[in-house]
């Protein structure tokens, strides 16, 4: 298939990269543009190279002027935030409104923020993941895909760890993402 010319992608990690590996395998269709990474031994940094992608680094303090600059020299005009640690500042949310997508792993509103993979097990909720818009609030902004990844019949009938919830959910991000980048 021929590739799509639009949208422009830039895809923001911070560490392992799966998520990332799900849009560089449709690289044929999937016009990414540049990785963004916040850390430069992330997997993830190295997974874009190997497939000829452009990496940008941004340091331990980013100058979010300086990304915003740089997304819009290469004409860049969707985000997708595929495991990026860091929180994003509401100036730069304003000028790219309706344009950033999140991956969650949790089913939103539950859990937002850190460890909300451990904090659904614990709960008496299902798990799942959610594709988002980005807003200046965390975790809050329109839901564009959720999917239950696990009920809690499956989790308790099946006496499912923890690590076994976690590679559920990583599957299922991983389908969100492709549907995300593919139609959203
Ligand atoms: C994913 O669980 C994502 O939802 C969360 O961080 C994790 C990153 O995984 N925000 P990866 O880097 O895509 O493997």
């Amino acid at each position: 298939m021929k590739r799509r010319l639009e949208p422009r992608w830039a895809i923001f990690i911070s560490g392992r990269g799966s998520n990332l590996q799900t849009v560089l395998d449709g690289i044929d269709d999937i016009n990414v543009i540049v990785v963004v990474s916040n850390s430069a031994s992330a997997p993830g940094v190295a997974k874009a190279r190997r497939m000829g992608v452009p990496v940008f680094l941004i340091g331990k303090k980013i100058d979010w002027d300086e990304v915003h600059f740089e997304l819009k020299k290469r004409r860049v005009n969707r985000i997708f935030l595929a495991g990026f640690m860091r929180l994003i500042p509401g100036s730069f949310v304003e000028k790219w409104k309706d344009q950033i997508l999140n991956v969650h792993p949790s089913l939103l509103p539950e859990f937002p923020g850190m460890n909300a993979i451990e904090n659904s097990f614990g709960s008496s909720s299902d798990m799942g993941v959610t594709v988002h818009y980005v807003t200046a609030e965390m975790d809050a902004g329109e839901v564009l895909f959720q999917k239950v990844a696990l009920t809690r019949n499956d989790l308790d009938k099946n006496k499912i760890s923890l690590d076994e919830a976690k590679i559920e959910i990583s599957r299922v991000e991983q389908f969100l993402v492709r549907e995300a980048v593919y139609h959203g």
